[in-house]
């Protein structure tokens, strides 16, 4: 895909001096108290940042955090976590600024955060006038927010129609260019592990997947919803019902080509969702009506294992398990320790999946990380993200 990228503006010396609005994905996690509990996106955005300040220019850089209500700015929606962490990162303190959006106020060599842009009424929906006045603050518009490249916003998209020059910064250039490496011609086996509790953003993109890979581990809320289709009970556990027919439909066509969707045999259940609850071990036949599965058994992480050592290609998004409780966490540190082990490319992403990696430090022993989550499932879906088709679209412009 043909797009502009930074680094080939800054060779051509069209940086220095102009005002630079990077679009970051410094979504992160954080606990109750705001810590951030996983830096990697804040990280990952540390290049594109120096690059641009080493090439002379004036750096405004934003992101969202979390889903916040538009025109009600709450605490809780603040960067300021990220500001601080970004500044131990860099060196120096980075300011953050609100009430950004019919002004910034900054100089060559510096760089400001500006405040969670999903609190600008207009953002979700890609408001033209909110995208004229963000493309108007700046010279060059920069988009390095991969894991929000699957998003049409007004920071992400509307910026980059109306921005004077609009380019890809070094993240997400490199994130496509990995995935695309990487998945062009898999090596077979290629077994998709796709798990987590967003069953109704997911399900869909199972359904795709179904007719590329091999094997398609479920786990989470995901796999609840196949249980259930399965004919299986899951007691009072995380699903959603309404979506069996589709978990169905892609069993089925999985079934079709000889490939399979394994259902757990076993499970890891409790009575309440609490790091301190009681587990135990059951058969997947055996969930009571007041059970809360919580993670797949010993019997079916083995199995997983065994399936994903002998992978070409594994690509994994999302844990299996709660496991950020250790009670519940031996399913996907089994299955992170197996694609640690195996011999197969890996490719992952995805937050929580980002955080189960560095719980079990396999970072080094993962062939790519991305810092995507629903982007990079959507890349794998074989989707055009309207990060690329925007970008691609003003390189032909010239
Ligand atoms: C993510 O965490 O996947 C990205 O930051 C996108 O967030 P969103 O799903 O709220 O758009």
């Amino acid at each position: 895909m043909n797009v502009k990228r930074l680094t080939d503006l800054i060779a051509q010396g069209a940086v220095a001096g102009k005002r630079v609005f990077i679009r970051a994905d410094l979504n992160v996690p954080q606990d109750d108290a705001g810590h951030i509990t996983e830096d990697t996106r804040i990280r990952a955005s540390v290049p594109c940042i120096r690059m641009a300040l080493d090439a002379g220019a004036a750096v405004m850089l934003t992101s969202h955090l979390g889903r916040p209500t538009e025109g009600e700015f709450k605490p809780a929606d603040s960067l300021a976590p990220v500001a601080k962490r970004l500044g131990e990162l860099l060196g120096f303190a980075v300011p953050l600024v609100a009430n950004w959006v019919d002004g910034v106020s900054v100089a060559p060599g510096q760089v400001v955060l500006l405040e969670n842009c999903r609190v600008n009424k207009g953002e979700k929906k890609n408001d033209e006038a909110l995208a004229r006045k963000m493309a108007a603050l700046c010279d060059i518009f920069v988009h390095d927010a991969f894991g929000t490249a699957h998003r049409a916003e007004a920071s992400t998209y509307g910026i980059a129609q109306f921005a004077p020059i609009a380019c890809a910064g070094p993240l997400l250039a490199a994130e496509i260019d990995a995935v695309n490496a990487a998945l062009a011609d898999p090596k077979r086996p290629l077994v998709a592990i796709v798990a987590g509790s967003k069953v109704s953003t997911k399900l869909t993109i199972l359904k795709a997947l179904s007719s590329k890979v091999d094997g398609l581990i479920v786990g989470g809320g995901i796999a609840n919803t196949f249980m259930l289709a399965a004919g299986l009970k899951i007691g009072k556990s995380l699903a959603e019902p309404d979506l069996v027919d589709q978990a169905k439909a892609v069993i089925e066509a999985m079934k079709a080509r000889g490939a399979a969707v394994p259902i757990p045999s076993d499970v890891v259940v409790a009575k309440r969702f609490a790091a301190d609850a009681q587990a135990t071990v059951k058969a997947a036949t055996d969930v009571a009506d007041d059970d809360l599965i919580l993670d797949i058994g010993p019997q079916t992480a083995a199995l997983l294992a065994k399936q994903l050592m002998s992978a070409g290609t594994i690509v994994w998004n999302g844990p299996v398990g709660v496991f950020e409780f250790d009670a519940f966490a031996h399913g996907t540190e089994t299955l992170a320790r197996a694609i640690a082990a195996s011999p197969a490319f890996s490719i992952a992403g995805g937050g929580d999946t980002l955080a189960a990696i560095a719980k079990y430090g396999i970072e080094k022993d993962v062939g790519y990380i991305s810092t995507g989550g629903g982007a990079f499932l959507e890349v794998l879906e074989g989707k055009t993200l309207p990060a690329f088709e925007i970008l691609s679209r003003r390189a032909a412009q010239g």
